[in-house]
């Protein structure tokens, strides 16, 4: 792994993260593609300019991704690969041994960034899981690691422990701001990715605080509420299998939303919790 060779951020915004590299802001969702409809979107998607794929082991498409990163013929070194680990990756060996496995699922010598997919508090396997990822990391093996759907109270265990998550990947759209996490991380130091940037197509879309802002810079709501999770200083991994709605989600650079535009979003929150309870759901 030649880290100074790494030039996946090119053309496209980037946020520099704690570990030492920068991750471009918008990456492919690739959940719930399986098989031939996987690989076409991740092949499609590199072809339609994005630079940064998202997926994990529970969906079951890791396979399917390396095969449409290989057939991209895109240069490794050009793009940025996220999988994320369950729970047979809770332990410090363990996260080294679910680790070795995903990069053979995908026929890659390492990832970009790997990421404990739910804390499972039940298990209470995550700090030594947090521990492993960084051993891999000191190791040269993995680029970053990080953690998805960790609340505060997990957060800080983890910071306890003296280690530092390159971001935490959670659930935001302008209906689901989640206000306290996002404090937490700020607090914190840790950089937020959204999953389900979108609100898997949320009604919000039609809200005049994200059509007015469509008009104005001549985007679709979609393009705006990328363009919200931007200016927040957030990443994005919006999943789409169309292309050209692919293509829409990456063409979200060449404007900038105004502080009133991001406050009216921000208005839309309905103050609900995410979709699932990381203290009931995980695997
Ligand atoms: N860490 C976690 O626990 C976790 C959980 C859930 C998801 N994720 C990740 O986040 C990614 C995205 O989340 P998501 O798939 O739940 O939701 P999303 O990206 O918010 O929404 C995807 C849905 O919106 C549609 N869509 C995409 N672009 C659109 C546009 N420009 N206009 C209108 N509709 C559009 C897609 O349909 P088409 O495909 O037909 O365009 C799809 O039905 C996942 O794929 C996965 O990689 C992570």
């Amino acid at each position: 792994m030649n880290h100074t060779a790494m030039n996946h951020t090119a053309n496209q915004p980037a946020l520099e993260l704690s570990q030492g590299v920068s991750i471009p802001m918008i990456g492919l969702g690739t959940w719930p593609l399986l098989g031939e409809e996987a690989t076409d979107s991740v092949t499609r998607g590199i072809a339609n300019g994005y630079r940064h794929i998202d997926t994990a082991h529970s969906y079951g498409n890791e396979e399917a991704i390396g095969e449409g990163i290989v057939r991209s013929g895109i240069d490794r070194s050009d793009l940025w690969v996220t999988s994320k680990l369950s729970l047979p990756g809770h332990s410090r060996a363990g996260a080294a041994e679910v680790y070795a496995q995903a990069l053979e699922r995908m026929g890659l010598d390492y990832l970009d960034l790997f990421l404990i997919h739910w804390p499972n508090p039940g298990h209470d396997g995550y700090v030594e899981s947090c521990q492993g990822l960084q051993d891999l990391v000191d190791a040269g093996r993995l680029r970053a690691w990080g953690v998805s759907n960790f609340k505060p109270a997990h957060l800080d265990r983890v910071h306890a422990a003296g280690l530092r998550p390159a971001l935490n990947q959670v659930q935001v759209d302008p209906a689901h701001l989640q206000s306290a996490q996002l404090r937490h991380h700020a607090a914190r130091s840790i950089p937020t990715a959204a999953y389900s940037p979108l609100g898997r197509a949320g009604d919000f879309l039609k809200d005049p605080a994200i059509t007015g802002p469509a008009a104005t810079y001549s985007k679709t709501p979609a393009q705006i509420v990328l363009r919200w999770h931007l200016d927040s200083g957030r990443v994005a991994v919006p999943k789409s299998a169309s292309d050209a709605r692919q293509r829409e989600n990456l063409d979200v650079f060449d404007f900038t939303l105004a502080p009133a535009e991001l406050a009216a979003i921000d208005a839309l929150d309905t103050g609900a919790g995410p979709r699932l309870d990381s203290d009931e759901y995980g695997h």
